[in-house]
């Protein structure tokens, strides 16, 4: 097997070399997957995959989901194209995971870039970390509380009319896969801890944005088409960087079926 996994950053990320995912025998993936969780986050460059392609390898990790509020592409009801949206508009120009306001949100959401800009970088942050490098003292307080979740932000994006939907997770969840406990938080308008006035639950939840994306805990990936890019949003957050005015930017996403966090 040629497959291999270097890590990108000291916290978070990993290339993949030496696979086509065209034609992905059982043993590099499961070399993948294994690179995956321990990871978080893999690219894969000069992949080009086509909608099957992607599909086919988003589906050996789980059953596709389309996010609330957002349209699947034509022909690929697997897929959502993100394409550019006015940098006042965006969800995504934010630290945040894949859809936290529903019930079951997605574990893995898979990018597959089409068109890229100059700029238009992504950035994850490892979750785990943030969580681990807190004090026991704090970490005990955070394991206790809840975060009521809603999708405003990405409704107005969509100018969704209809109902915001909202569900209530723990501030600390444990991977269902690796057993380890990770920061899932969010942001100003989007989450209030449960139980807590928003101004209150504003000031911790900042916080803790601020200690999650320390630069010695993120990877900023420059996009170039062809590439392919996987997480985790069980255990990393992503950031959209809108730095590319009227250049075009479209890729490709395809997200997993997760479990109720816990
Ligand atoms: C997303 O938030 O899922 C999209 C990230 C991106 O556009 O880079």
């Amino acid at each position: 097997m040629d497959l291999k996994i270097t890590p990108l950053t000291g916290s978070v990320g990993a290339r993949v070399e030496g696979v086509s995912l065209d034609s992905l025998s059982d043993e590099e993936f499961a070399a993948i997957r294994e690179g995956f969780l321990k990871h978080q986050m893999l690219v894969f460059r000069g992949q080009h995959a086509k909608p099957a392609t992607q599909i086919e390898f988003g589906r050996r990790f789980g059953k596709p989901v389309v996010t609330a509020m957002l349209d699947p592409l034509e022909g690929h009801p697997e897929l959502v194209q993100i394409t550019k949206v006015d940098k006042e508009t965006t969800a995504t120009e934010a630290w945040h995971y894949d859809a936290p306001f529903v019930e079951v949100p997605a574990k893995i959401s898979i990018l597959s870039a089409v068109t890229v800009p100059n700029g238009g970088d992504t950035m994850w942050s490892n979750q785990y970390a943030a969580y681990e490098r807190l004090s026991d003292g704090l970490r005990a307080t955070l394991d206790t509380l809840k975060v009521r979740f809603r999708g405003i932000r990405l409704a107005r994006m969509m100018k969704h009319t209809g109902e915001i939907p909202m569900a209530v997770h723990p501030l600390v969840r444990t991977h269902p896969e690796t057993g380890r406990k990770a920061l899932y938080l969010g942001h100003r308008e989007n989450a209030c801890i449960d139980g807590w006035t928003q101004e209150e639950s504003n000031q911790l939840l900042e916080w803790l944005y601020a200690q999650s994306v320390v630069p010695d805990n993120i990877y900023r990936h420059q996009w170039a088409v062809g590439d392919l890019v996987m997480w985790d949003n069980r255990c990393t957050m992503h950031y959209a960087v809108h730095d590319y005015d009227e250049q075009p930017r479209a890729l490709n996403r395809m997200t997993l079926e997760g479990e109720v966090p816990a």
